[in-house]
């Protein structure tokens, strides 16, 4: 079995982000209180690899992790990356306390089938004991995850297509809390806050809320910069490669900022707006403490002012790296334009230090 959760014990491993557009690769290492950036990597996958989170073209992504460890130089053999959330159902069930793991899988899988809308035999399922359970005497809460074992194995073959091993297969929305706890600090926010973490990507959005170190709300929506960079390309009749570079370095006609930019940035501010609307119509919410805007999209320039403005909210850019030191090998200023999009990767790499 494949820990999707992965409690286990582990040893150094690369983070890997293996997203619709891209693989992120990143090293951490800890002492003295502080974690240090030991390398970092970005490459471009082909275009549909990755099609709505699920790898499409196995050989297209081992590519692509090929080159970032050639990129990044690290010796770190293991890796460790992650299933998107929708990917993966998960549900909290009472169990007996005091059973050893071999018998809790056991039991688990007996039941299973009653959560799972799949043939068992499709699944990997993977289990934590939470702690007692707060009504029934006896019994531990378990938290049961389980995702499509087709998921799993076309993004591990695809590290191991590259000569890694895949250690851990962790949920994107646990690396993301796991990289939240670094920039929580830094905003000087405390636990009983209810932060928005919003990661807009190339093509998806997904929005985490959090409140004492835990997800309560995620939710996935299909918008990402990838819309922009249509725009560009049919707007200017412009190459792909060279719309993605013209919207980080400018360049463009004068009508592009008022015809273009700013009714996109219009766009982000309602779907930030939209997604946190599901979030409040499923809960008992009605307001979250501070929006916190991840992903790539999040280093376009005044964003955060803007989603502030419109929404009445603090906002600010999620930079993972504020707090770490760099090594020399690291592109810095690459790693700095790139920080808020690192959120995943960033949150996989911690894992070395479970
Ligand atoms: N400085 C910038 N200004 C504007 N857009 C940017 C900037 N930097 C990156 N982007 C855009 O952000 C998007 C990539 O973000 P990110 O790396 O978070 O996506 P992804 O993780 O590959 O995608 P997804 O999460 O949707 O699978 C691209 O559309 C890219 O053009
Ligand atoms: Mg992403």
């Amino acid at each position: 079995m494949l820990g999707i959760l992965g409690k286990r014990k582990t040893t150094p491993v690369l983070g890997l982000d293996i997203s619709s557009t891209t693989v992120k690769l990143l090293e951490l290492s800890y002492s003295g209180d502080r974690y240090r950036v030991e390398s970092y990597a970005v490459s471009s996958l082909p275009q549909d690899a990755v099609i709505e989170k699920n790898v499409n073209d196995i050989d297209g992504v081992a590519n692509a992790v090929r080159s970032v460890i050639a990129q990044s130089r690290s010796k770190l053999k293991t890796a460790a990356a992650a299933v998107a959330g929708s990917s993966v159902i998960t549900k909290i069930i009472d169990m007996p306390e005091g059973l050893s793991d071999d018998d809790m899988e056991t039991q688990l899988t007996l039941e299973a089938d009653q959560y799972i809308p799949y043939p068992l035999d499709e699944v990997a399922i993977d289990f934590e004991v939470q702690g007692p359970s707060p009504d029934r005497e006896g019994q531990v809460e378990v938290l049961l995850a389980a995702c499509r074992r087709e998921t799993i194995d076309s993004r591990v073959e695809s590290i191991e297509g590259a000569e890694l091993t895949a250690k851990i297969m962790d949920v994107e929305a646990y690396a993301m809390e796991r990289a939240y706890t670094l920039v929580q600090s830094q905003l000087g926010l405390d636990d009983s806050a209810t932060v928005a973490v919003v990661d807009i990507g190339a093509t998806m959005t997904t929005l985490s809320v959090l409140n004492n170190g835990q997800t309560i709300y995620t939710r996935e929506q299909l918008f990402g910069g990838k819309q922009l960079t249509d725009e560009i390309m049919r707007r200017y009749g412009l190459p792909m490669e060279e719309a993605g570079l013209a919207k980080k370095q400018g360049g463009l006609p004068d009508d592009y900022e008022p015809e273009v930019l700013e009714p996109f940035k219009d766009a982000v501010v309602q779907q930030v707006a939209r997604s946190l609307q599901f979030f409040f119509s499923s809960s008992q919410y009605n307001d979250v403490d501070y929006i916190v805007l991840a992903g790539g999209v999040a280093s376009m320039e005044g964003l955060p002012e803007l989603v502030q403005e419109k929404l009445g909210t603090p906002a600010a850019v999620a930079n993972p790296f504020a707090e770490m030191t760099i090594s020399s090998r690291v592109n810095a200023v690459a790693l700095s334009s790139d920080a808020p999009a690192m959120m995943i990767a960033c949150g996989l790499a911690m894992r070395s230090f479970d």
